[in-house]
């Protein structure tokens, strides 16, 4: 028998269909963000924000995957995601020009609201806007099946997950961070990031924190984030399918197959927390901390308003590849797990 949590899962999953990190990821990156986040980042986000409670970041983490589901918001579909067409599992790779489409991907969009956010001469919803994306993305960035093309990011993968027929992009979303914790509330997600942050601080990844922000720098958002996507792709071929697709479309993936995942899925939230919180620090300290000191010194010279629309940060547009048709078929839903049957 099904408990009853798992009940109310499916129940959720039908209402919400597109998740890209669930609920539970998308907060769980946020709350460890908000934990490097400076005091004075903390307020600017706060004031952007208009929310001053101990959840500004994780209460609209989740944001994103709402807004692409409704007819203002299709749009921004395509920027969840990049659609690496690489080969796995003998070859996994990121290639920016290749693989981002002309539409933008999620490291267009991470530059874009980068950009955004930063600057004061847009209006206070614009910036909450580029503030509710860059939370999003860099936590969809991490899971390595937003950042990989084959079978639509996994999403046509089939297979089944203790019991359940589901497809391999939402069990890395949603179903085996929900397995891990036991549930997707806020405080689910609160009390996995005090774990994640320990971890940082003391424990089994103290060692290599620092490497997971080395060279950020968002003067060079692309460079940056094609990094990140880079480094989360590497795992589709050593993590997620080491065997190819076929090998997890025997059997359950419960529990060998989880067992062998779960604790790059720990690491790749974690990730995605240290480097929101670095990263907002850094969008505050290069921007918005001189920005009294630069809007005296702009009274006194014309400026030209730049193209904030980042269409600079295209790549040029060239014919869909069989990868991006499909993925254009597919419409801005990202996930079939609102297919998830119940199967027992
Ligand atoms: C940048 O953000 C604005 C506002 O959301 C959007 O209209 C524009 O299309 C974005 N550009 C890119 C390249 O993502
Ligand atoms: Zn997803
Ligand atoms: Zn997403």
């Amino acid at each position: 028998m099904a408990p009853l949590s798992k009940v109310a899962l499916v129940a959720f999953g039908a209402i919400n269909g597109a998740n890209a990190w669930g609920v539970l990821g998308h907060a769980t990156v946020a709350y460890v963000a908000q934990n490097y986040a400076s005091s004075d980042t903390a307020s600017w986000a706060q004031g952007v924000l208009g929310d001053t409670s101990s959840s500004y970041l994780a209460n609209i983490a989740s944001w994103a995957d709402q807004y692409r589901l409704t007819k203002a918001g299709k749009w921004s579909a395509p920027l969840h995601f990049i659609d690496a067409e690489d080969n796995p599992p003998s070859s996994c790779n990121v290639n920016y020009e290749r693989d981002c489409g002309s539409s933008g991907c999620s490291i267009s969009a991470i530059a874009n609201y980068t950009q955004r956010a930063g600057d004061g001469r847009l209006s206070s919803d614009h910036i909450a806007e580029a503030l509710k994306f860059l939370v999003h993305f860099l936590g969809d960035v991490t899971q390595p099946l937003h950042d990989e093309a084959y079978e639509v990011g996994g999403n046509y993968i089939d297979v089944t997950f203790n019991g359940y027929s589901d497809n391999l992009h939402a069990d890395w979303d949603t179903y085996m961070p929900e397995q891990l914790i036991g549930g997707d509330t806020l405080s689910d997600a609160q009390s996995w990031a005090n774990t994640l942050i320990s971890e940082i601080t003391s424990g089994s990844y103290k060692s290599q924190a620092a490497s997971w922000i080395e060279g950020d720098t968002i003067s060079d958002t692309i460079t940056t984030a094609t990094r990140w996507a880079s480094d989360a792709n590497a795992f589709v071929c050593t993590v997620v399918m080491p065997n190819g697709a076929a090998a997890l479309q025997t059997g359950d993936l419960y529990p060998t197959y989880y067992n062998s995942v779960i604790g790059t899925i720990e690491l790749q939230i974690a990730k995605g927390g240290y480097r929101l919180g670095n990263w907002l620090n850094l969008i505050y300290n290069s921007d918005i901390a001189k920005r009294d000191l630069e809007s005296f010194v702009k009274e006194n010279q014309d400026s030209t308003f730049p193209e904030l629309l980042g269409r600079d940060v295209l790549p040029e547009p060239r014919p869909l590849s069989r990868a991006k048709l499909a993925r254009a078929a597919m419409g801005e839903a990202c996930c079939r797990s609102e297919k998830r049957d119940h199967v027992h």
